[in-house]
């Protein structure tokens, strides 16, 4: 199997430090999606869409643990009921905000993503498919934002 990359984002976040944990933490970071010019006519349309998905690749992700700590909590979790970046197949999915289309790239906001990730696809965020009013929350329910602590990575 073999998956190509599709463009690159780029993001005002340089280093995982800094980089906000969810896409909600990350209002007003603005990035610039960048699509490949072989790529740019799956774009028709994409502006009528308020959000959209990325999806792309953790390729600076540490070491692969399948449960460990993870940014909300300070007790392990299954690498699957988490969203850390550490995982086996390292794919990223961050819904942001599509705020205008030039040609080949997106202009969005809400990144949460480091500059020069790898763009892997793009969907449209729909409601009416996406929105699921009576999903939980998981043990995330409890947890409240907190600075990254050292050393999650
Ligand atoms: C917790 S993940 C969540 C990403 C996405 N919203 C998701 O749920 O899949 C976000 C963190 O991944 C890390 N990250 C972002 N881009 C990365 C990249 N290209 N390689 C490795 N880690 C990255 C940053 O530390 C960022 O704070």
């Amino acid at each position: 199997m073999q998956i190509n990359p599709i463009g690159i984002i780029h993001s005002p976040h340089k280093t995982k430090d800094e980089c906000p944990i969810q896409p909600v933490y990350s209002a007003g970071a603005g990035g610039r999606v960048e699509v490949f010019e072989e790529f740019a006519a799956g774009l028709k349309d994409i502006e009528t869409f308020s959000h959209i998905y990325l999806l792309y690749l953790f390729d600076r992700a540490g070491k692969i643990e399948l449960v460990r700590l993870t940014f909300l909590d300070d007790k392990p979790h299954g690498i699957y009921a988490s969203r850390h970046p550490c995982r086996p197949n390292g794919i990223g999915m961050s819904i942001v905000r599509l705020l205008r289309r030039e040609v080949n790239v997106l202009l969005v906001d809400g990144i949460d993503v480091l500059d020069g990730t790898p763009l892997l696809d793009i969907k449209p965020y729909i409601p009416r498919f996406d929105h699921i009013d009576s999903a939980s929350n998981g043990w995330v329910a409890e947890k409240q934002w907190r600075p990254k602590p050292g050393g999650r990575e």
